[in-house]
């Protein structure tokens, strides 16, 4: 039998392919919200990586974000996010990621992000280190936060809450070298993982986004938290990741921030 990580990595690679080669060619968008889409290729992708998955372990859960889902006892359960980045995917923008992660009796034990437009594949599981394309990950030495480059992102109900995480934004942007929105939260985490950014924080995630960029982060030597360092979970909404060096210091911006509010 295979083992999880060969057929996690041939799921991303097949789907991460079959987005690749559409991006110029998408006829179908439908929208979740005013600005929540969905095209028919987040569908294609599910299908192709939920196939291939289930090919290999047919007894095995699945959580998919456009609407797989498989519950059972097995104790085992897949993670699926087939296009993170769909904005930025229909618009042509090339930074968009395959993230699949499984999780064992509650717990990640395995991490898949795919850029099919760099061909960079970020894996990792528990206890062994994370990788990019095979080569072993480590997060970046910055140790202070004027000095760091961060990432984050806005959720989608930014028009009609409040806590749409712009306040957050203008502090963090002040109090750091630089805040980058690029639209994929899974090839962010792998971004700290990898010593590009130094840390990531956002509201209103779901578990599809930040499951297999978590696992990666924490075994690339990174740190990965709720918003007021907390021990967190995928299955809440809030994210805090970095290298370590500078979590507290990201930590103390957003605590002030939200007092001030
Ligand atoms: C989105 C991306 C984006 C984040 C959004 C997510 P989707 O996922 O991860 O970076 O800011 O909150 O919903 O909708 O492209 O799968
Ligand atoms: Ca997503
Ligand atoms: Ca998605």
């Amino acid at each position: 039998m295979k083992d999880v990580l060969t057929v996690a990595r041939e799921a991303a690679l097949k789907a991460g392919g079959i987005l690749r080669d559409n991006i110029h060619g998408i006829r179908e968008i439908n929208y979740k919200g005013d600005i929540n889409l969905v095209t028919e290729m987040d569908v294609k992708s599910e299908r192709a990586v939920v196939e291939t998955l289930l090919a290999a372990f047919p007894g095995h859960g699945i959580l998919a974000e456009e609407g797989t889902q498989i519950r059972n006892d097995s104790g085992f359960a897949w993670i699926i996010d087939p296009l993170d980045g769909t904005t930025n995917y229909a618009h042509g923008y090339p930074c968009f990621s395959v993230s699949i992660a499984l999780e064992h009796d509650g717990e990640l034990v395995l991490g898949v992000v795919y850029d099919p437009m760099r061909d960079e594949l970020f894996t990792a599981q528990k206890g062994q280190g994370a990788f990019l394309n095979g080569k072993q990950l480590r997060v970046s030495g910055v140790d202070t936060l004027i000095k760091s480059l961060l990432a984050t992102g806005f959720p989608y109900d930014r028009k009609v809450h409040e806590d749409n995480n712009l306040d957050y934004f203008r502090d963090l942007l002040m109090a750091s070298q630089e805040v980058r929105r690029d639209g994929s939260a899974a090839l962010d985490l792998c971004y700290v993982a990898s010593g590009r950014f130094d840390g990531f924080w956002e509201l209103k995630l779901k578990p599809w986004d930040v499951a297999a960029g978590s696992l990666i982060v924490r075994e690339a030597g990174g740190v990965v938290s709720d918003l007021s360092g907390g021990k967190g979970s995928i299955h809440d909404s809030e994210i805090l990741a970095s290298n370590g060096k500078v979590h507290q210091q990201m930590i103390e911006v957003l605590r002030k921030t939200k007092v001030a509010g």
